[in-house]
């Protein structure tokens, strides 16, 4: 959706007289920038996430970096009384709109809120202000042995309170489970600016409602994070990763219950590509397709406490993965053949791009079984609009990222007018096919026109209520999740 469409603002501007209550707020000091205020050229990484287009960009009017819970929840009162809109923003590296300011108002990042606070080894947890990135994470933990399962693809730049405010998912969920499986604890500042504290240091809790839950995904418009509790899990040591083509779609998705059902593995990740964003990826690396004939790709990664266990259980996807029509099996064992092998993964979105910019990145979520009718529709969707829609993801839990890519020839006019009929489309089919419109980036800005489409309006209404008793004013991350009013 093109965020300029969005009604006239119900907020009022932020005014010099706020700008400097907010450098009050956080002690703004000589170039330390904590306050960014009428440089419009310093606002600019801002004013957009990783969604492509301009479309769906916008500036904020003050960018502020607060560095504890307090000073939060001083600018949400600020915020309430002046009826300024908030935007919470970790490291930008969202794919729905989530954090951008679409009213404008008060950009508050999460950068500098960037300490790993405590590794608790004795409870197997670590506490986090929201601005680590998630990879550092397991660069902290892993000389104690502990492992901090979730795994976003943006792993190198995301920050843990992002991942927990999508509810984040990537390539291990089929073992590992979703960011929130692991979120034990939040410090939030409400909408309203009190700070609460859900759960702790305790892996079971049904004191009151799971509040603690609501929070994890809530996409920035219930309360913003400023303590993140994780629980840990023993580190694996051994790793093998198989890059395993299939002739077709079908022969490919039949193969990853087997694994799990006859095989009795559970990998730890397996990524699929269609035979289109094969293509693209290893012509983008100049590298050649792993065999001639192949129709779709699976990535498979097991992992394990030790490379006797790992072997076996490579070994027996292996074999069960010849039975069913596997072309062929390579296996990554060391550092470096394992880099390989997920390299043309990894490099997806960047090959993607290469074809075209303009374009838009989907997390549909369908039933395991239904991936090929997913992956047929889009052929006919392609053919119906003149698009390319290369698919990959997580097969292993149904969440693809189709991406609609526009012919490089295609004008910008069509390509416009067009989008939205493709993702009307692609969403009715993902609903009829018992799935949804994102599995992991969230509905953000994005796709909160959509959402009517694969939700009804008691849910929506129900969500909407929750909304406002936790934001009465609307001004925690407002433009985000639901509809417009007058469309659900
Ligand atoms: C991935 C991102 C796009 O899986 O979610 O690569
Ligand atoms: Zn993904």
């Amino acid at each position: 959706m093109n965020t300029k469409q969005i009604p006239e603002s119900p907020y009022a501007p932020v005014t010099p007289a706020i700008a400097d209550e907010l450098r009050a707020i956080v002690g703004e000091q000589e170039g330390a920038a904590r306050v960014i205020f009428d440089q419009p050229e310093r606002m600019l990484d801002y004013a957009h996430d990783e969604v492509a287009g301009e479309a769906y960009a916008h500036m904020p009017e003050v960018v502020v970096k607060p560095r504890t819970a307090e000073e939060i929840a001083a600018i949400m009162h600020l915020a309430n009384r002046e009826r300024v809109p908030v935007t919470p923003r970790g490291a930008g590296s969202g794919l729905s709109c989530g954090a951008v300011p679409v009213y404008g108002g008060i950009l508050l990042s999460l950068e500098r809120m960037n300490r790993i606070l405590e590794i608790d080894t004795e409870n197997m947890l670590v506490v986090l202000e929201p601005g680590v990135v998630t990879n550092d994470i397991n660069a902290a933990v892993e000389p104690h042995g502990l492992f901090y399962a979730g795994y976003p693809m943006s792993r190198e730049t995301c920050f843990i309170g992002g991942n927990v405010a999508e509810n984040a998912g990537g390539g291990r969920a089929i073992k590992y489970g979703v960011t929130g499986r692991y979120v034990l604890g939040l410090e939030v500042v409400l909408p309203t600016g009190e700070i609460v504290r859900l759960g702790g240091k305790r892996v079971k809790d049904v004191t009151g409602y799971d509040l603690l839950h609501l929070m994890v995904g809530s996409e920035g418009t219930l309360g913003i994070f400023t303590r993140v509790t994780l629980r840990l899990v023993p580190l694996p040591v051994a790793r093998v990763v198989l890059l395993v083509p299939f002739t077709d779609v079908p022969a490919a998705v039949r193969a990853v219950p087997r694994i799990m059902t006859q095989g009795r593995v559970v990998p730890c990740s397996v990524e699929f590509m269609d035979r289109l964003s094969i293509q693209l990826t290893y012509d983008f690396l100049d590298e050649r397709i792993p065999h001639p004939d192949t129709g779709a790709l699976l990535l498979i990664e097991v992992d394990g406490n030790s490379p006797e266990q790992v072997e076996t259980e490579y070994n027996t996807i292996v074999d069960l993965c010849l039975e069913l029509g596997a072309l062929d099996v390579f296996v990554g064992d060391s550092p470096v053949a394992e880099r390989r092998i997920w390299r043309p993964r990894q490099s997806m979105a960047e090959a993607l791009k290469a074809v075209c910019p303009e374009q838009s990145l989907e997390d549909v979520v369908v039933p395991l079984a239904r991936i090929p009718d997913l992956v047929r529709a889009l052929e006919r969707l392609s053919r119906q609009y003149d698009v390319l829609i290369p698919c990959y993801g997580h097969a292993g839990d149904g969440n693809l990222h189709a991406t609609v890519v526009k012919r490089p020839e295609t004008g910008m006019v069509d390509w416009d007018e067009k989008l939205p009929s493709i993702l009307t489309d692609l969403y009715e089919t993902v609903a009829e096919l018992g799935g949804t419109i994102s599995g992991e980036h969230g509905v953000g800005a994005k796709r909160a026109r959509y959402l009517p489409l694969v939700m009804d309006p008691a849910l929506i209404g129900l969500q909407r209520r929750v909304k406002q008793a936790f934001d009465p004013l609307n001004i925690l991350n407002p433009g985000k999740i639901f509809p417009p009013v007058d469309e659900d």
